[in-house]
């Protein structure tokens, strides 16, 4: 590819959500615009580097992309250029094909990388980074689960979708008196749980971060119903796990860096429930429709401001760096500090202190400081 501008590549890593193309369109945007630079995108996160599949992006692609789901540039959540799993027989050898991604990177005369992603695609650009790759990150994911960034773009969007759908699973839980489940992804972390239980008036919300007690929900339950209140909405974030227990896996993805996929434990909790309260109980598991369809506003104006300070990163020299949300400015972090970290809910979270004083039982006694139990779980 003869080269006559600065060029940046792109890619979009990890499982997708809602403003990733709103990125794209800002960093194609500002780098013609501010600074006449082009812009080489790479297919389907690492992988489309590491296979040197490739295509530019320019103005022509960017009309109508701010409000489009998903990603043009088509994602991965198993490329790790430094474990790249390949299809031997029936099962999969791992290759570090780490030299082979910084020689495609380096052929095609790139200034800089723009790598969109969450925990896995920046913990393979830290790897990057300290081979001389020079990269900026971009926080994505609608687990808000990494660390260094206020919030990652995505979130928004998965909120406002889980919303809607326990909006009108409170209708149905009205008619006919149920205690209806909601279970919502989120991994290890219960941003989407905690978030959306709250904003769509959920009476239980149990997260990852803090093991559950049948006990407490059952007294919720009936305290509801000795009010008069016949129904009770319960949000369930997919890692919640019972005292003592594990979280319930749904299956194992053999060439994902992180094998385990969660999901089902709200099956097992309404059977329990059932039995326990002679009540009718329902499950809906709302899984892949969080990281579908439009954008959020609030989410267009993160992946827009993310998209365009990347660019000023990478213009500025500014690499080895995730642009990242702090009190609502936009700066940046060493990917190097947030690469394979979470950031999980604590119990002196607000939004803790507010499902609190709203009466949400969090499924831990109510008798009992949140941290008090906790550091007995932890003993
Ligand atoms: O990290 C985003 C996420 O949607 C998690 O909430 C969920 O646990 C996981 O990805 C699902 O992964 P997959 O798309 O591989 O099923």
């Amino acid at each position: 590819m003869p080269k006559t501008k600065k060029r940046l590549g792109l890619l979009t890593g990890g499982g997708d959500c809602p403003g990733l193309n709103a990125v794209i369109r800002a960093v194609v945007k500002t780098a013609e615009n501010e600074y006449g630079m082009e812009v080489v995108g790479f297919m389907d996160g690492y992988e489309g580097l590491v296979e040197n599949r490739y295509r530019t992006i320019d103005m022509k692609d960017v009309p109508g992309l701010l409000s489009q789901g998903g990603t043009i540039l088509g994602t991965s959540n198993r490329a790790d250029p430094f474990r790249f799993p390949v299809l031997q027989g029936d099962d999969y050898v791992y290759l570090d094909r780490s030299n082979e991604t910084v020689l495609n990177f380096e052929s095609l005369g790139l200034d800089g990388l723009i790598a969109i992603g969450g925990d896995g695609t920046m913990a393979a650009s830290s790897q990057l980074a300290a081979k001389g790759l020079r990269i900026v990150g971009v926080p994505k994911t609608i687990d808000n689960d990494l660390l260094g960034t206020d919030q990652t773009f995505g979130f928004d969007s998965a909120l406002q979708t889980a919303v809607e759908a326990i909006d009108k699973i409170h209708t149905t839980a009205q008619s006919h008196h149920r205690v209806m489940i909601v279970e919502v992804m989120g991994r290890y972390a219960g941003w989407i749980a905690l978030g959306a239980g709250l904003a769509g008036g959920g009476d239980i919300i149990l997260l990852p971060e803090f093991p559950y007690d049948l006990d407490p929900i059952c007294e919720q339950i009936k305290l509801r119903k000795s009010q008069g209140k016949n129904f009770s909405i319960m949000v369930v974030g997919e890692g919640a796990k019972p005292a003592g227990g594990e979280m319930t896996v749904s299956r194992l993805i053999k060439n994902s860096p992180d094998a385990i996929r969660l999901g089902g434990v709200s099956h097992r909790i309404a059977a329990q429930l059932e039995a326990l309260l002679k009540l009718e109980c329902r499950v809906t598991i709302l899984g892949h429709l969080l990281r579908g369809g439009a954008p959020s506003a609030y989410d267009r104006l993160l992946a827009t401001r993310y998209g365009v300070e990347a660019v000023h990163h990478a213009a500025r020299g500014q690499y080895g760096r995730m642009v990242a949300l702090r009190d609502n400015e936009i700066t940046s972090v060493p990917i190097s500090e947030v690469a394979g970290k979470y950031r999980r809910v604590t119990p002196d979270h607000p939004w803790i202190k507010t499902a609190q004083a709203v009466g949400v039982c969090l499924g831990v006694p109510q008798d009992m400081p949140l941290e008090e139990y906790l550091a007995v779980l932890h003993k």
